[in-house]
């Protein structure tokens, strides 16, 4: 019996180390827009206009919450439950704590990490206008190394905003989201990028004048719009996958279709028709790479989206 019990023990120990023994310390965690909002005023004061940032108070409040919640079991307050913390909160410092809904970092990727590098341009006393281009590319690559989601790759940001709103999160099993539609969560097939990019949640004050905020030009929806349905195209595929439930199931065909319509608008280009056959991730980055300095607004200019519906 308790040669059985020292085995079981044995076993939970082996278990816990893999989560939260040696990997737990190198895992990078949220600092919270505080951290950012001394060099990053502007951007804070954007994402503060946002249902990101006010979802913190209110999301937990409606009775369609409690319904989910009551529905898919666990801690019965929203931001103490670790499935609803996977989406809705950024969990902040080591204690991973849910201080905020969704910002910088739940976008950017958790900056423990990346966050030294970011601003470190060629040791202590260099300052940033006397960086040397090396320095800077090498400052950028190691920066998404250690988890920075950099905002020029656009797909990157786009499958990670396709997590949470395609309902796909990796460490969320299926069957748990399957019960969630089930108990009413809301799951919205027709989310794109540019609608849903370029409204509230905008933000490029980029040099020379970086107290505007500029929109993207035409060329620059059209890409964003083929960038977002390439990310979706992939994640519904393969969330295709996680679930046999056939409303989840049936969720993420409407999103492949809806994606496909997308791709198929750029037309005979030799990337497109490959993503369109084999929706891989490698495939998605040909595409995109492909696409990059093109004008593609006369092909897929009509399948935008009015600006007056951005979200
Ligand atoms: C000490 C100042 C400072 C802090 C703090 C800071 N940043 Fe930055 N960040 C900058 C500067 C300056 C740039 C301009 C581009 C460059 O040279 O890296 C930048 C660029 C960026 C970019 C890329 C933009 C581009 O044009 O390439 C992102 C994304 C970003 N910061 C996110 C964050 C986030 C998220 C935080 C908080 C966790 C943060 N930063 C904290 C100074 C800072
Ligand atoms: C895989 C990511 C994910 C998980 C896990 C998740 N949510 Fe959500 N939730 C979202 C997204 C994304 C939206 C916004 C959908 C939209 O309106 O575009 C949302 C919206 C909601 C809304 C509607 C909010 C409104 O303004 O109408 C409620 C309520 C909600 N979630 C509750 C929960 C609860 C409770 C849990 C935990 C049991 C949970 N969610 C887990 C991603 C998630
Ligand atoms: C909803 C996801 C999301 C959130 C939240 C978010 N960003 Fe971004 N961020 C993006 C995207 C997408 C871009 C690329 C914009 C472009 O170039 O079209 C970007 C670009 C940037 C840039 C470069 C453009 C600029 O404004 O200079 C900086 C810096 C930045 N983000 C910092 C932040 C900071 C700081 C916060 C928190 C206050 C934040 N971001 C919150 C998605 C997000
Ligand atoms: C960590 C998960 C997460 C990520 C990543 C994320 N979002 Fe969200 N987003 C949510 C949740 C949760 C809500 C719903 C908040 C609520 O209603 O309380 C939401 C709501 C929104 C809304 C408001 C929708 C409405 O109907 O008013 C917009 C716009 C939005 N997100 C855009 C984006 C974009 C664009 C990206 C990527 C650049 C992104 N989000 C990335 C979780 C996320």
């Amino acid at each position: 019996m308790l040669h059985r019990q020292g085995l079981i023990l044995a076993a939970l120990v082996a278990v816990g180390l893999g989560f939260f023994g040696l990997p737990a310390q190198a895992q990078p965690f949220m600092q919270g827009p505080k951290k950012c909002q001394e060099c990053h005023e502007a951007e804070v004061t954007v994402w503060e206009g946002t249902k990101h940032f006010a979802s913190f108070r209110e999301v937990h409040k409606s009775d369609k919450a409690k319904d989910i919640v009551a529905a898919v079991g666990g801690e019965k307050n929203m931001k103490k439950n670790e499935l609803c913390n996977q989406c809705h909160y950024s969990l902040i410092g080591e204690e991973m704590k849910a201080e905020a809904g969704p910002s910088c970092e739940s976008c950017h990727g958790a900056s423990s990490d990346w966050y030294p590098i970011h601003n470190d341009y060629g040791g202590k006393d260099v300052k940033r206008e006397d960086e040397t281009a090396e320095h800077k590319t090498k400052r950028i690559a190691d920066a998404a190394a250690a988890g920075m989601i950099w905002p020029h790759e656009r797909y990157d940001i786009a499958l990670n905003c396709m997590s949470c709103h395609g309902l796909d999160r990796p460490n969320v099993d299926g069957d748990t989201l399957a019960k969630m539609l089930a108990a009413g969560h809301p799951a919205k097939p027709d989310y794109e990028l540019v609608q849903y990019s370029q409204g509230s949640v905008l933000h490029r004050f980029y040099p020379p004048d970086v107290t505007v905020n500029k929109p993207l030009d035409a060329a620059g929806l059209a890409e964003a719009y083929i960038q977002g349905a390439a990310a979706k195209l992939v994640t519904a595929s393969a969330a295709l996958a996680k679930s046999s439930d056939p409303a989840y199931q049936a969720f993420q065909q409407k999103r492949i279709d809806l994606a496909r319509q997308g791709i198929e608008a750029v037309g005979d280009m030799a990337e497109a028709q490959a993503l369109l056959t084999d929706p891989s991730d490698a495939n998605a980055r040909a595409l995109v790479a492909a696409i990059k300095g093109q004008d593609l607004s006369g092909k897929v200019g009509s399948l935008l989206p009015d600006p007056g519906t951005y979200k």
